[in-house]
């Protein structure tokens, strides 16, 4: 069973407490929180001042996902705010193993996404430091985009390269993940869902939710 991961990108900020209680209430196992500097992505969102407040919110795991650059600047801040799981994006970091260190130093699951344009063979020498792969299935900056299908050939070979390392990685598929989708992206070897509009937009987000889950 997938573990599903709603991205607060598109809930309704006015009412994120509705929001947060809705997810509590649901089948979702993650809160999945995109932070977004501006420049690593030509979006804005949030940093560790809205991360605290989820973590006030809710006892699921929050899965920080980091679009910016420069990420070990701000590492600490949101261990500080309360993240579990602490994402940063392959492309923005040089030093992508020293990041790797530092947020498991820091006592977080360490997380590393890949645009669409990256080869998950990049990913070949870090696999073993980490806990967690985020193919993004679109380019990253805004919710409500739709799936790049070669993702489903990028989760397959990703699959291979841990299951023949014998590592606990898991896949994180994050973009354009529908209820008509879900299921050829979990046959292809994902474990962990990120669905942003197809939840909040739904006319009934928990039965969405829901739904997702069910998906085997
Ligand atoms: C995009 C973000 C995603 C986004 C997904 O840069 O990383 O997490 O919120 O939204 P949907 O599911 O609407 O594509
Ligand atoms: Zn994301």
């Amino acid at each position: 069973m997938a573990i599903i991961a709603p991205s607060l990108l598109s809930a309704d900020f006015l009412q994120l407490q509705a929001d947060c209680d809705m997810l509590n209430k649901s089948k979702a196992d993650w809160f999945h929180l995109d932070v977004m500097d501006g420049r690593f992505v030509p979006n804005i969102s949030f940093g560790p001042m809205l991360v605290e407040f989820f973590r006030k919110s809710t006892t699921k795991v929050c899965d920080v996902h980091l679009m910016i650059e420069e990420p070990e600047r701000y590492a600490e801040a949101f261990k500080k705010a309360g993240a579990d799981i602490l994402t940063v994006h392959q492309e923005a970091c040089t030093h992508l193993h020293r990041n790797i260190q530092q947020i498991k130093s820091l006592g977080m699951k360490a997380g590393v996404a890949i645009n669409p344009h990256t080869p998950v063979e990049l990913l070949k020498d870090i696999l073993g430091d980490i806990d967690l792969v985020c193919l993004m299935s679109v380019n990253p900056g805004f919710g409500g985009q739709a799936f790049i299908p070669h993702t489903i050939n990028k989760i397959k070979r990703l699959r291979e390269m841990i299951d023949e390392q014998l590592l606990d990685v898991k896949i994180e598929i994050d973009g354009g993940v529908t209820l008509a989708n879900a299921k050829s992206i979990i046959d292809a070897g994902a474990d962990v869902l990120v669905a942003g509009s197809t939840v909040f937009k739904a006319a009934d987000p928990i039965d969405t939710i829901a739904q997702l889950k069910k998906i085997v």
